[in-house]
């Protein structure tokens, strides 16, 4: 009647995607206990690793857990203990994997199990208390897990794309903290159509260079002309980081998810390491260095 549930940190957006795409990382991740018990409703009997609160309806695992504890009718409740070991507001999924490891591990207790695609609906409501916003693109890569694509929201419809073999990612969280609400609410609400256009080319070119395993087309559509150019500002020395991941054997370099980590795809470990190697030593220059990680994509 107790499972443990290990619910991996993710990148989200990937520049080109924006609320659509997300892949999961490998190692980094939070761990939850999940005990079923007569009593109805959600219980959060321990946290550690952040400071959150423990009222379930305040708390991404509570409500995700809540929405689905209730639409179900279940006749049975849960006791949570939750093991944070992703840092709340690095730009790695911190919330969407809180919410996703709850419907996750509710699922496993289920007669008939609901659906990835039905999990990650009530997986979006948890991220929705953090970001203020109901975005599945961390919740469905951590759900899934490797590379998804959102294809529509209304109604939800998600796919999972191939990953081309030698393809690592570098994630590195310098010392700062940003909010997902407040890293939103600096977006424009409209775009140009000259700038749709490229975005439209980048999303498409980065799909087909995942399913052709083509690292140059990788490299060249995993920009971003809608987002980075407002939320770059949050990230004291952005372009310069960009620019040593770069020149350090890295494919292409942005923020991971609303920030402040940022994520470098290479080819190879070998180039994911000397991009870690760089990067780091620009930001422990700073002082600004926290946590970096590489992971298969
Ligand atoms: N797509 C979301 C955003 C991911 O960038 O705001 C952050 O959780």
């Amino acid at each position: 009647n107790e499972i443990r549930v290990f619910s991996p940190a993710t990148v989200a957006n990937v520049n080109c995607g924006f609320d659509v795409l997300g892949f999961a990382l490998d190692g980094l991740g939070d761990e939850m206990v999940i005990r079923k018990v007569a009593e109805k409703g959600i219980k959060i009997t321990k946290i550690t690793g952040a400071e959150l609160p423990y009222e379930a309806k305040e708390n991404v695992v509570g409500v995700a857990g809540l929405a689905m504890v209730e639409a179900l009718n279940l006749d049975f409740g849960f006791e949570i203990e939750i093991h944070k070991k992703i840092r709340l507001g690095s730009g790695v999924g911190s919330s969407a994997a809180s919410a996703a490891g709850i419907v996750y591990g509710i699922n496993q207790f289920l007669e008939t199990p609901l659906t990835n695609l039905e999990l990650t609906a009530f997986g979006m409501k948890g991220e929705a208390v953090a970001s203020g916003n109901e975005h599945a693109d961390n919740v469905a890569p951590c759900l899934y897990g490797g590379f998804t694509l959102i294809t529509g929201y209304e109604p939800l419809k998600i796919v999972s794309l191939p990953v081309p073999e030698a393809l690592y990612v570098t994630v590195i969280h310098p010392h700062i903290t940003i909010k997902t609400k407040e890293a939103r609410e600096i977006l424009p609400a409209d775009v140009s159509l000259k700038n749709a256009i490229k975005q439209t080319g980048n999303l498409a070119g980065l799909i087909a260079g995942l399913y052709e395993s083509d690292y140059d087309l990788i490299a060249s559509s995993t920009q971003d002309v809608l987002v980075e150019p407002y939320r770059k500002n949050l990230i004291p020395d952005f372009d310069f980081y960009k620019q040593t991941a770069l020149e350090n054997g890295g494919l292409a370099f942005g923020i991971s998810g609303s920030g402040p980590s940022m994520f470098t795809l290479s080819k190879g470990l070998q180039n994911a390491g000397s991009v870690e190697f760089a990067l780091k030593k620009s930001l422990k220059e700073k002082n600004m260095l926290s946590d970096s990680y590489i992971s298969p994509v």
